[in-house]
């Protein structure tokens, strides 16, 4: 055993524990450079059990998806190794060995006997430890043991270790996470065996700076869970770590969600062709002996793993951002690009973006294949499409001589121009005839021929053509524009619609084409005359810190109606919104309104705390009144603001940067129409 070098003493002493074999020298002189073990030259791709199961884990479940991995052509199409999460062992290591001891009810064979099965099937296992005194399920951690584990592991014949954070012993400095890190990478190398290293310390430390040198992927965030929010937040901060990966050390945004049911197929496409574009790991995480034909139909598609598994192992750069319309490019082997188009919005969009700013060279036209229908047209140089909120369009572009042969490549959107814009679905009045506009755009070479578009109204609507629908030859980059008007039925209730149009046409090579887009948008009842409490008006859309938005009451953080009369300073208030900052609040004004007024103010039951926030109100994006910042200490302030002409009011409760339990009440708000 080395003596640790000076700097790292003190942590060493602190936390108790002896170090055996470090390098870390190497690791501060050589920070850029890619851990030289040879492996996973492009992402991993497999299985961990963690997602799916959590503390479930057992040799039976390990087996039978490695068989599955076989069945379902899962290891043809390049899965391989099977990973056991945290939960495999017992509570205490050998007395005599020191070793680490598996759970023999839940691997009666060992993870020796595992991983002989998983190799006899021609795949790989994977296990999981901790870099701290224990894991985080509570079983005993590597640090301090890196030798004996790393030597355990590679004796049961281990392919793969995903070392965790958990009870770190209050390491906390960059130089502390190194270390703990570099002990076990330097312990498993010391093995001989080849042995991928997943460091796991959640982008605590910002890896993606010093990992590199000590580990093969580091995750770069906290736990993915099974839902929209944290996928789409899990991808914003990843995209801008797309300098840092490269052949052998990849940014890990966590396992694979596909498949577990807590999102829409739509979204998890979004998942696995983003976590390509990102050459991310891909580690399937649901339960692969209950897989549906649409998640096998997503784990499977080989033109999305080809971008993952690219032998560039370059991560996609951000090309574009705004709206929530992210356009990612990803350079490949060859002279390739894939592109990605994802609409992280909650409102259909055309999202486009150009050859050039993709970074291929200058050519007369590409081809460009859609990597969900595995179609190929050509483009003059647009990639364009329009994408399904939460979605993900995704393409490979190639310079092709013979792109004459393809037919050009279209988007088709359909736009409700009169519809009022509250930054999600369109909002139109249940009585009036709706606008719509259809474009047909060619963004090919050569153009659309005898194109004729149709719409499609929600069930009793009536659509009436306005300007003609038949293009007799479109050309590139000029959109044909079709308007319509479409017209609800008597009494057609508030809720949620879709209208939907289709695109028909040929084109020089004689084979007809279809595309077709659907958009939401939402029937809004109009406000009545006169003056109305907004607590007694339905909301178009209500979003909270903490638990509902309460009508005349306060917010009480949990479940609905569980806040109290209005208070602000010892006044009382029978009508009202109760919120907790950050909250938004969305009314539908139909043009028909003249002012909002309310008092504002932080409920007394705060009082006492630092709660501190600011109310501010909008008419169709514009600010009309705005309290300033204000603690459970003031008054209430009155706040009042014309909404002349305005389709929407929006409430704003805004936490000044620290979501401290501010309980915003709107105290008798009302508005006048
Ligand atoms: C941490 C990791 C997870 C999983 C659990 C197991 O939370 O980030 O991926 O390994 O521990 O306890």
């Amino acid at each position: 055993m080395r003596t640790p070098p000076k700097l790292v003493l003190s942590a060493v002493l602190m936390i108790g524990v002896a170090f055996g074999g470090l390098a870390v020298d190497s690791v501060r002189s050589t920070p850029a450079q890619a851990l030289n073990n040879g492996l996973v030259r492009t992402p991993p791709m497999g299985f961990n059990d963690w997602n799916a199961f959590g503390c479930d884990v057992s040799e039976q479940l390990i087996k039978q998806t490695a068989d599955s991995f076989v069945s379902s052509g899962l290891k043809a199409a390049g899965y391989q190794y099977v990973n056991i999460d945290d939960c495999w062992m017992t509570h205490s290591r050998d007395p005599q060995t020191g070793r680490l001891v598996p759970d023999p009810a839940k691997f009666p064979d060992g993870i020796d006997g595992t991983a002989d099965y998983v190799h006899s099937l021609g795949l790989k296992l994977g296990i999981y430890e901790d870099a701290g005194t224990a894991t985080c399920a509570g079983y005993p951690g590597s640090l301090g043991h890196e030798t004996v584990d790393a030597q355990t592991f590679a004796d049961w014949g281990v392919d793969y270790l995903k070392y965790d954070n958990c009870n770190n012993a209050g390491s906390t400095t960059t130089q502390q996470y190194i270390d703990r890190y570099s002990a076990m990478r330097d312990a498993l190398a010391a093995t001989g065996r080849p042995i991928v290293y997943s460091i796991c310390e959640w982008g605590v430390n910002s890896p993606w700076l010093w990992a590199p040198s000590v580990g093969n992927l580091w995750r770069t965030t906290g736990d993915i869970s099974d839902g929209w929010n944290s996928l789409k937040s899990i991808i914003r901060e990843n995209l801008p770590l797309y300098p840092y990966a490269g052949a052998g050390a990849f940014n890990d945004p966590d396992m694979l969600e596909i498949g577990n049911g807590g999102m829409t197929d739509t979204e998890y496409r979004t998942h696995f062709a983003v976590w390509s574009m990102f050459a991310a790991p891909l580690l399937i995480g649901s339960d692969l002996r209950q897989a549906t034909p649409a998640t096998m139909n997503i784990l499977l598609n080989k033109d999305i793993i080809a971008i993952d598994q690219d032998p560039l192992s370059k991560q996609a750069k951000p090309i574009s951002d705004s709206n929530g319309h992210v356009v990612l490019a990803k350079p490949l082997q060859g002279g390739d690009v894939a592109v990605a188009l994802y609409n992280e919005s909650d409102t259909a969009a055309r999202i486009s973006t150009t050859v050039g700013a993709a970074g291929l060279p200058k050519a007369t036209a590409y081809r460009q294949k859609d990597l969900w229908t595995g179609t190929s047209t050509e483009t003059a140089g647009t990639i364009s499409a329009v994408v399904p909120p939460h979605g993900t369009a995704i393409y490979r572009l190639s310079k092709d001589s013979k792109w004459a042969n393809l037919p050009p490549s279209a988007d088709l959107s359909v736009t409700l121009p009169g519809a009022a814009a509250t930054g999600s679905q369109p909002v139109v009045n249940p009585n009036t005839p709706v606008d719509v506009q259809t474009a047909l755009t060619d963004n090919g070479r050569a153009p659309l021929i005898s194109a004729a578009v149709t719409l499609t109204a929600p069930a009793g609507w009536t659509v009436t053509v306005k300007s003609s629908p038949i293009g007799v030859a479109i050309q590139s980059g000029k959109p044909f524009k079709s308007q319509w008007t479409i017209a609800p039925p008597a009494g057609a209730g508030p809720g949620s619609y879709q209208v939907s149009a289709s695109a028909v046409y040929n084109w020089t090579g004689g084979s007809w084409q279809t595309i077709t887009t659907t958009t939401a948008f939402v029937v809004a009842k109009p406000p009545p005359s006169g003056v109305s409490y907004l607590s007694d008006l339905d909301w178009l859309s209500a979003s909270n810190d903490w638990g509902p938005v309460e009508k005349d009451r306060s917010n009480g953080e949990t479940g609905a109606a569980d806040g109290h009369t209005i208070t602000i300073n010892g006044v009382t208030y029978a009508k009202g919104l109760g919120t907790n900052a950050p909250a938004e609040i969305d009314y539908y004004l139909d043009g028909r309104c003249s002012t909002v007024s309310t008092d504002v103010g932080i409920d007394d039951e705060k009082n006492g705390s630092p709660a501190n926030a600011t109310f501010i109100i909008y008419a169709d994006g514009t600010e009309v009144a705005n309290s300033g910042a204000m603690t459970a200490a003031d008054p209430a302030k009155h706040l009042s603001g014309s909404l002349a002409g305005a389709q929407v009011l929006r409430l704003v409760a805004d936490d000044n940067g620290s979501p401290d339990s501010d309980h915003t009440d709107w105290a008798g708000a009302q508005i006048t129409c």
